[in-house]
């Protein structure tokens, strides 16, 4: 378990380039797994997330070769359909297999999969989907046997928009000799990476990014190169270090519509932010004040991965800030953290009420999970002294050279790794 220690209170200025989308590129790169030829994948950013995908694709007999961010995927030597129990507990993106080896051998043998504890995330919208599609399911000590012989399609209703549920349907189908159709789909960009990145295979996916998606099954995938859109959360991470410090920051490769309703929270806290195509400058007052209410929503609302880290703006934005957290029922862990630098947030159930202080103070803290590490280290960097960030791991999940690229911009920011 590593640390982050921040000297706060450094102003940033300078530029910095978003990388590539950790939620396109776990499931894009599972999806190697059903288009069943080589694939070279771009702008894979260098995540842990990302390490624990190739250990998968790998033990499921893929060739793997990686050099910067590029990863070659060779998945024709598939030669096992179970992912172990200690594979699947490292991310929760390891589900998005079940979907890719019904496509591409027919079955799986899975668990439950692990990731950040930030709520119960059950994955019976993924089995439900699965058994609606024709596929068998048993499950038994743990362990998940899924087998289908042909995919039947047809119509599902998803009772929730889940992210990792319609990518599970989309792959499942893909292959098929028939028509599926979700209703009530999720929206998100990462959806729509992934079908771009399919459709480049020669599959015929609509729809993506609205509620109604359609495959149409395909017989077969076709080799295919794909850079990985950019990480919209990472984006906004660098804008809310920007916030905090008072800072003037140029974020580079991003796509501005996918992060608009984090964009008018800055705005209303006193930023001004101007996009240009794919490059946007973030200009910040002295002093930032509190924004309107923030309600975590499916995409286009406001995204839950955004929630921690806009709470720890509000923590320093004069006036109160109401955040409520509607996605997940444990993603609050980092109140916690942020009071013991200081903060004053109130919470009652899925609601904080964030009454923002002059300055947090410098403090010894614990990540709790990934997007919570962010936020913490966002409000180190306009803390008064010393902060120290324990338990990283969870943040090495999702920001690649995190420490050097803020140091790049003036943070005084160093990495601790513990042996
Ligand atoms: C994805 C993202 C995650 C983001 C989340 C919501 C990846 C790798 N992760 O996670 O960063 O925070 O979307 O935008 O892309 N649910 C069920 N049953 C299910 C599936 C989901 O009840 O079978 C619930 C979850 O517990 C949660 C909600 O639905 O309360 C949203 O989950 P979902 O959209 O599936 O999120 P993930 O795909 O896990």
């Amino acid at each position: 378990m590593g640390q982050y220690i921040i000297e706060g209170r450094n102003r940033l200025c300078g530029s910095v380039k978003v990388q590539g989308a950790k939620n396109s590129a776990l499931p894009i790169l599972a999806a190697t797994v059903a288009v069943g030829k080589p694939c070279i994948i771009h702008n894979c950013p260098d995540l842990s997330d990302i390490n624990s995908t190739v250990k998968i694709l790998k033990c499921l007999g893929c060739k793997v070769q990686r050099s910067n961010g590029m990863i070659f995927v060779d998945p024709g030597h598939l030669v096992k359909k179970r992912i172990s129990d200690v594979l699947m507990r490292e991310m929760r993106s390891s589900i998005i297999f079940l979907g890719a080896l019904l496509s591409s051998v027919g079955e799986a043998v899975i668990s439950a999969p692990g990731g950040c504890d930030i709520g119960l995330r059950p994955i019976d919208i993924h089995l439900a989907s699965m058994r609606k599609l024709g596929v068998n399911i048993t499950e038994s000590h743990g362990e998940i046997r899924c087998s289908c012989k042909k995919i039947k399609g047809g119509k599902i209703v998803l009772p929730f928009p889940s992210v990792g549920a319609t990518e599970n349907i989309i792959l499942a189908s893909v292959k098929s000799n028939c028509v599926t159709t979700i209703i009530n789909a999720a929206r998100e960009p990462e959806i729509v990476d992934l079908a771009m990145f399919l459709n480049s295979c020669g599959a015929r996916i609509t729809g993506a990014g609205e509620s109604t998606v359609v495959i149409e099954g395909v017989d077969r995938l076709n080799s295919s190169q794909y850079a990985v859109m950019p990480d919209r959360i990472v984006a906004c991470t660098y804008m809310a270090a920007a916030a905090v410090t008072g800072s003037t920051l140029i974020v580079d490769d991003v796509i501005p519509v996918h992060i608009t309703p984090v964009f008018s929270c800055f705005e209303q806290a006193g930023c001004r932010v101007e996009t240009s195509g794919t490059q946007l400058r973030i200009t910040s007052p002295e002093k930032l004040c509190a924004f309107d209410r923030i309600q975590t929503m499916p995409y286009p609302g406001f995204p839950t991965d955004c929630q921690a880290i806009m709470m720890a703006v509000a923590s320093v934005s004069k006036g109160v800030t109401i955040i409520c957290e509607n996605i997940f029922e444990n993603r609050f862990q980092h109140i916690g953290e942020l009071r013991r630098m200081g903060a004053n947030i109130k919470v009652q159930d899925k609601i904080a009420v964030v009454d923002g202080v002059d300055c947090l103070q410098g403090a010894f803290v614990h990540s709790t999970d990934l997007r919570a590490g962010a936020a913490l280290v966002v409000a180190g960097l306009c803390a008064e002294g010393t902060t120290t960030v324990d338990r990283i791991s969870y943040i090495d999940r999702g920001y690649a050279s995190f420490a050097e690229n803020l140091s790049a911009l003036g943070a005084v920011i160093q990495r601790k790794d513990q042996l």
